[in-house]
């Protein structure tokens, strides 16, 4: 019997979130392509300021730091033979994109028009300085990158979606004190408490998700948001980086509560190589928008700004997350580790919206920028997913050199290809691996948001209003 979902399952999988751009490679189709087994590696990082940013300061420089020369951040110009985006054909519901004059690396970058004055950036979009038009904007003026609309004007909402995703979130809030961790602080200290394997297993997801969502949350601050130009959109990408921070709190609350050594824990992303290589992978594209002095609207640049966001919402929050809260939940399952399962529960529902925020984000891009998802680009995109997929897998082997907790790293493979099916089709790609099936299918019963109670059935997860939790 085939396990692979529709559309409709996909949504029902995660968050009951639709994407906004519906794609005919999502119907079923499947490459008959064999598995790859070693991915080349394509990234083209920036080196400089974003280091500085993104790894404090060490004696030694760490394996992040010695990765490869990026490509230039600056402003190149618009190739005689790539036509600016407002040549583009785009549909009558899209707002027309203006892209930016090229224009000399470090200098700003304005767009005036004979109604408003803008940077695109927004820094200083809808300033009351007397120059301004005071026309009201209309929904046709907005779009989701190079926008020239005032960005302090959340309405009218031209991206529904994106502010419903932003009331979900509010409606899931949720704080890690608000779970017992007592059963988990008496099972860690035991002696015979957990196997060895399974005491890795804890620490590596600890070692690697306390340092993850930090890097998501200074790719949001630092280089998504001031160049996603959609007030809507940066309403949910305010949501979303509140909701990184209670994700880190919540992994600094377990590893306090379970008296592990922090240094060990938080430095793992620097000195554990399976769980490096993923960090690494992920900061190279942050490094790639982090310079201060890029901007998007020329057509390389609006397809760095692509990249980012398939690599943070496709592959790390969209991949990398699915290992360890497989092995973290499974463990929960097995009533071990309990108060630490319902963290990753929790945070596992919100990173849910957040792949589905993205995926609809990007798509939107697509749709308005059609230009920039050329032949190239989805070659490029398809291998991003298959590398991450890479990456991910050879994570499951180190964390699972034998069989623990019902599964193995062969059962973590088979599940890593099928979510990895799913990015690819999410996107508009087609599906690379043939034939396999969800071997964890109570994973996607616990990314059910509607599920009145958690696997444990000790208290209700759904809550509607912000605050606080309701217990049983
Ligand atoms: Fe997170
Ligand atoms: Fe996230």
């Amino acid at each position: 019997m085939s396990m692979r979902l529709t559309w409709d399952e996909y949504d029902t999988e995660e968050s009951g979130s639709q994407p906004s751009v519906a794609n005919g490679a999502a119907n079923g189709v499947i490459a008959d392509l064999a598995v790859r087994e070693t991915v080349d590696a394509a990234v083209t990082p920036v080196e400089g300021e974003a280091a500085a940013i993104f790894a404090a300061p060490v004696a030694e420089p760490s394996p992040m730091q010695a990765l490869p020369a990026a490509q230039p951040a600056s402003v190149e110009p618009v190739p005689p033979s790539v036509p600016p985006p407002a040549q583009e054909p785009v549909p009558p519901e899209v707002a027309p994109a203006t892209a930016a004059a090229p224009e000399a690396p470090g200098t700003h970058a304005s767009v005036e028009t004979p109604e408003v004055s803008l940077e695109l950036d927004g820094e200083l979009d809808g300033e009351p300085d007397g120059k301004q038009s005071r026309e009201r904007v209309t929904v046709d003026q907005k779009a989701m990158i190079n926008c020239r609309a005032d960005l302090n004007q959340l309405v009218p909402f031209k991206y529904d979606w994106a502010w419903q995703k932003y009331l979900d979130g509010c409606a899931n809030h949720w704080m890690p004190q608000e779970i017992n961790m007592t059963a988990d602080i008496m099972l860690w200290k035991s002696e015979d408490g957990l196997t060895p394997d399974e005491r890795k297993i804890v620490k590596r997801s600890l070692g690697f998700f306390s340092t993850a969502d930090s890097l998501v949350a200074n790719n949001l601050a630092l280089a998504i948001y001031r160049l996603i130009t959609n007030p809507e959109c940066r309403q949910y990408i305010l949501r979303q980086a509140f909701e990184e921070a209670i994700h880190t709190h919540a992994y600094q609350y377990c590893i306090e509560s379970l008296g592990m050594d922090e240094g060990e824990i938080f430095n793992m992303y620097r000195e554990v190589d399976s769980v490096e290589a993923k960090a690494g992978w992920a900061l190279e594209y942050t490094r790639a928008l982090a310079d201060p002095t890029f901007r998007t609207g020329t057509p390389e640049n609006d397809r760095t700004l692509l990249k980012n966001l398939i690599a943070y919402y496709c592959v790390l929050e969209g991949i990398f997350f699915y290992c360890g809260f497989t092995q973290i939940l499974s463990m929960g399952r097995r009533n071990k580790m309990t108060g630490t399962s319902e963290q990753f529960q929790y945070i596992l529902r919100d990173e849910s919206m957040h792949v589905n925020f993205g995926i609809d984000v990007i798509n939107q891009i697509k749709l308005e920028n059609p230009q920039l998802w050329d032949e190239e680009m989805q070659s490029l995109a398809n291998r991003m997913i298959l590398e991450g997929t890479e990456l991910e897998i050879r994570y499951a082997q180190d964390t699972m050199p034998r069989g623990v907790l019902g599964m193995n790293a062969n059962m973590m493979a088979e599940y890593l290809r099928f979510i990895a099916n799913r990015r690819l089709a999410q996107i508009g790609l087609t599906e690379h691996f043939a034939g396999v099936r969800n071997p964890f299918p109570w994973m996607s019963e616990i990314m059910d948001l509607k599920k009145e109670k958690n696997f444990f059935e000790t208290r209700v997860t759904e809550y509607q209003t912000g605050g606080a939790l309701s217990w049983d």
